[in-house]
């Protein structure tokens, strides 16, 4: 079952077109990835499907029902969370006041959430009473995820989750994407560390110039030299 899709979404800033075209897809369960070069509008894209843009054509569905053109906080309460490139994060609060920004919609008891997410991240329960600002960048990231999880989410956006880290813990971030995979949640995610993407990745899509030029699974991409030549290094 598809939980997001793009058909032919056309996005952008100013008198400028972006994103053509684009047309993409999430099932439940998958980890899907999106590559590309410095500017290919990947940020753009994640943007756009959670309607911090509007889109200028096309449509986003997500969970069988169309989402185009609403804000993000309807769209949040519909099942999906975004993890932003940058600026992710609340420094002068601690962490557990940051996971619990992240449940501000819920009128429930999220208690039992943030055990989840403490489960996940043993190391931010730790130091919950931490203000996140002396943290490092890892440990951040994993509280902007963690923030995410707090709605319950079926599909999660992710920005450059592994930018600017150290390479010791990109590989513990690609293991949280994983496991927060595990756990039920569909994820598509934007990635410099394209070929460490594509391993954990069932599929992904190569977007350049705004346009989607290459579709296929993790595997194949990583094994297409044509692709690998032109957008992962060689
Ligand atoms: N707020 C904005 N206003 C105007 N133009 C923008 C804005 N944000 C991005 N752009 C332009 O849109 C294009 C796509 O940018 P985008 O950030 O989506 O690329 P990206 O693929 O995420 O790049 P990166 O890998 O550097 O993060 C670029 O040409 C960029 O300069
Ligand atoms: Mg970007």
């Amino acid at each position: 079952m598809k939980v997001l899709e793009t058909k032919n979404l056309v996005s952008g800033y100013g008198e400028t077109d972006i994103l053509h075209d684009v047309s993409i897809e999430l099932k439940e369960k998958e980890i899907v990835s999106i590559i590309g070069p410095n500017g290919a509008g990947k940020s753009t894209l994640l943007k756009t499907i959670f309607g911090l843009l509007r889109p200028r054509g096309g449509v986003v569905e997500l969970i069988g029902a169309e989402v185009t053109g609403l804000s993000p906080d309807r769209i949040v309460r519909k099942g999906m969370s975004y993890v932003p490139q940058v600026d992710n994060v609340f420094p002068s609060l601690t962490i557990q006041e940051n996971l619990e920004m992240g449940a501000f919609i819920r009128t429930d008891d999220y208690g039992d959430k943030l055990e989840e997410v403490y489960e996940l991240f043993p190391l931010l329960q730790e130091r919950k009473n931490d203000k996140v600002g002396k943290l490092s960048g890892g440990q951040r990231q994993m509280i902007a995820m963690g923030r995410a999880l707090m709605l319950d989410p079926r599909v999660l956006l992710l920005d450059e989750p592994s930018a600017s880290l150290a390479p010791i813990l990109v590989g513990m971030i690609f293991e949280k994407i994983i496991d927060i995979n595990k756990t039920g949640v569909a994820i598509m995610v934007v990635e410099q560390n394209a070929r460490e993407t594509l391993k954990i990745s069932d599929r992904g899509y190569v977007l350049a110039m705004g346009r989607k030029v290459f579709e296929d699974t993790g595997k194949a991409i990583l094994e297409n030299k044509e692709v690998g030549k032109l957008y992962l290094g060689g």
